[in-house]
């Protein structure tokens, strides 16, 4: 599993104390990602003392941890309502986010946007006064050129995202392909996003703008929720 920023202590507290936050008889969404998948264990560990809810996994990686540590799996098109979502961020300024460092932010966007409440799973060195992460833009394989021409006409950089273990790009659970695309400070996420979405073939960006509802912010001494 790709692993970044703070340290595994903290990851863990802020996973489960957003884990906590899941009632009996919810459906929840299930991120991707080191400080995510805390949060699936501690969910596993709750369902074996009786808990009982339902998860929607938004990668292959959380769908493989859901299933090992036995929290119950369903989709979006099965259920009427998801109650949250638990997700990890590259970075976060207040509610903003970028997301997709594990390239799963399409279908990460799609869970996260439709839970009632969105809890962000962090440790400090996610911190931003202003994001100015790379924005990964998943875009269809054809469109891996002209989409990095849109993005350098917006003033981006882009990269093609190389995998680690294989020669050649990294592919996305969905068959595309990931640009990260350096902006360096990002004044207005929204119009950000907006711009980034009306590229064609993006099919989506990592800007989470205005999306969470809670960062559980994770140390060795606590774990500090700021709510939005
Ligand atoms: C995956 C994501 C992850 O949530 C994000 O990369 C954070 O991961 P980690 O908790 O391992 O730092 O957006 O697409």
């Amino acid at each position: 599993m790709k692993t970044s920023g703070g340290s595994d202590a903290a990851k863990r507290a802020a996973g489960e104390s957003a884990a906590d936050a899941a009632d009996d008889g919810a459906v929840v969404g299930l991120g991707t990602g080191s400080t995510a998948a805390h949060a699936i264990r501690e969910l596993g560990r709750r369902v074996d003392a009786g808990l009982d809810v339902r998860g929607i996994p938004t990668s292959y990686q959380s769908r493989e941890l859901a299933l090992e540590v036995g929290v119950p799996l369903t989709t979006l098109d099965a259920v009427e309502e998801v109650d949250l979502a638990i997700d990890g961020a590259d970075q976060f300024s207040g509610p903003h986010l970028v997301k997709g460092g594990g390239a799963a932010h399409a279908r990460e966007k799609i869970v996260d946007a439709a839970a009632d409440r969105l809890l962000v799973v962090a440790d400090p060195s996610k911190a931003a006064d202003r994001l100015d992460h790379p924005v990964p833009v998943e875009v269809l394989p054809d469109a891996r050129t002209t989409a990095a021409d849109a993005v350098r006409a917006l003033g981006g950089t882009p990269e093609l995202r190389t995998a680690e273990r294989k020669d050649g790009p990294v592919v996305t659970d969905n068959g595309n392909l990931v640009l990260d695309c350096e902006f360096d400070e990002i004044p207005d996420p929204a119009s950000l996003a907006a711009d980034l979405a009306a590229i064609p073939g993006a099919v989506e960006h990592g800007l989470f703008v205005g999306l969470a509802d809670e960062v559980h912010v994770g140390s060795e001494s606590g774990v500090d929720v700021r709510t939005f």
